[in-house]
């Protein structure tokens, strides 16, 4: 038996406890029939905590997490009774921030056809993963605002690309294609009107991709890739972008596998501590019903398992969520009739 993976798990609001218990269930069943070895310990990080205590994340949180555990599943942060969601974004954004985890990690794969809004588009044909930039960009948070609340008001929010950043996030995707035995790498950026920002995308992609001759490179507009997709998702393996357009696609990229409650990612820096979430939020009206889809959030922990070494463990897991799926043993969203937590046994049984 291998040594523990030590799994640090913050289910968060609204539907994240529900779909992380499964995906905690998941993972062991997965562990035990592996022969894997997983400690997980929780943390009440959320929105009733901090209406209780004021507090988001204890002092000294980020500093634990990096010398204790090995990856952190994290459900969604995002409560209504909370002004401005000041919390979700002391959390979440304060672990991707000071974890300093650059690489936003989405695989768009369909396991339905049935699922997808195209026509005529089979399994094979929505098969790539989004690199998103996560740490700069529009959402570095500088910028301010002049005149407020006046006629004359200016508000700016400032597009942080640095050469470190934009190279770090490139050598991942093509690493990443390399690894996971990929073709194609495509970048996205506006580089036709956003001459500084995403002229240094430009320059470094070509640095990059000339000491990758393995690896095909094509550039297309952000825009144009947004149309891509839809016409042709078939033509894509990966694909880097920055943080805002990042953003948008990996929506498009989880409309075509079903929907939001389908889609896992990671938040990763490698070498050090991830973060893996759902891509959903905190879904506040299916709370607490046992409606929630939690196929995002297996998937996560499936995701989080190949990260960590446990390739195992992660191909029993998308192995079972796949025959869930094509069985119609899911929630109602995708076309099952079980709840969240029958939905979860039925995986955890299948494994
Ligand atoms: N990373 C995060 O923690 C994160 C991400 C997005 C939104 N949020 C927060 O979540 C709250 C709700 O935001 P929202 O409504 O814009 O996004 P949402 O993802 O919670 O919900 C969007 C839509 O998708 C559906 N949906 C989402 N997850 C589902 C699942 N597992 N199964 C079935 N259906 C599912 C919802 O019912 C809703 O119709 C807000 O407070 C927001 O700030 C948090």
């Amino acid at each position: 038996m291998s040594h523990a993976r030590k799994i640090a798990v913050v289910p968060g609001d609204g539907i994240g406890p529900e779909v992380i218990r499964e995906a905690v269930k998941v993972s062991a069943a997965a562990a035990r029939k592996a022969g894997a070895r997983l400690e997980f310990t929780e943390f009440d990080w959320g929105a009733e905590k901090y209406l209780r205590e004021g507090v988001t994340l204890p002092p000294g949180a980020i500093a634990m997490l990096r010398e204790n555990f090995d990856a952190i599943l994290f459900g969604a942060v995002g409560d209504p009774r909370v002004p401005e969601n000041r919390h979700a974004a002391e959390i979440l954004l304060a672990m991707r921030f000071q974890l300093d985890l650059y690489v936003n990690l989405r695989p768009a794969r369909l396991l339905d056809r049935r699922l997808c809004p195209l026509r005529d588009t089979s399994e094979s044909q929505v098969n790539f993963t989004v690199i998103r930039e996560n740490t700069e960009g529009l959402y570095a948070g500088m910028g301010g605002c002049f005149k407020k609340d006046t006629p004359d008001e200016v508000a700016t929010q400032e597009d942080v690309n640095t050469r470190k950043g934009v190279e770090r996030v490139i050598r991942y995707a093509f690493e990443y294609a390399r690894q996971s035995g990929a073709k194609r790498v495509c970048m996205a950026d506006k580089s036709n009107v956003l001459k500084f920002g995403h002229g240094l995308w430009q320059r470094v992609f070509k640095l990059v991709a000339a000491e990758c001759p393995d690896i095909s490179a094509q550039h297309l507009f952000a825009d144009t890739l947004a149309m891509e997709m839809v016409l042709r998702p078939a033509d894509f393996d990966v694909i880097v972008t920055c943080n805002m357009f990042g953003d948008l696609l990996t929506d498009l990229a989880a409309a075509l596998e079903g929907g939001l409650g389908m889609v896992a990612s990671g938040n990763i820096h490698p070498g050090s501590i991830g973060l893996f979430e759902p891509v959903h939020g905190s879904a506040p009206p299916l709370a607490g019903k046992n409606v929630a889809n939690p196929v995002g959030a297996v998937r996560t922990s499936a995701l989080m398992l190949e990260h960590i070494g446990l390739t195992d463990c992660a191909r029993l897991i998308d192995a079972a969520v796949l025959a869930s799926v094509r069985e119609k043993q899911c929630t109602s969203d995708i076309g099952g009739k079980l709840g969240t937590k029958e939905a979860g046994d039925w995986i955890a049984a299948r494994i």
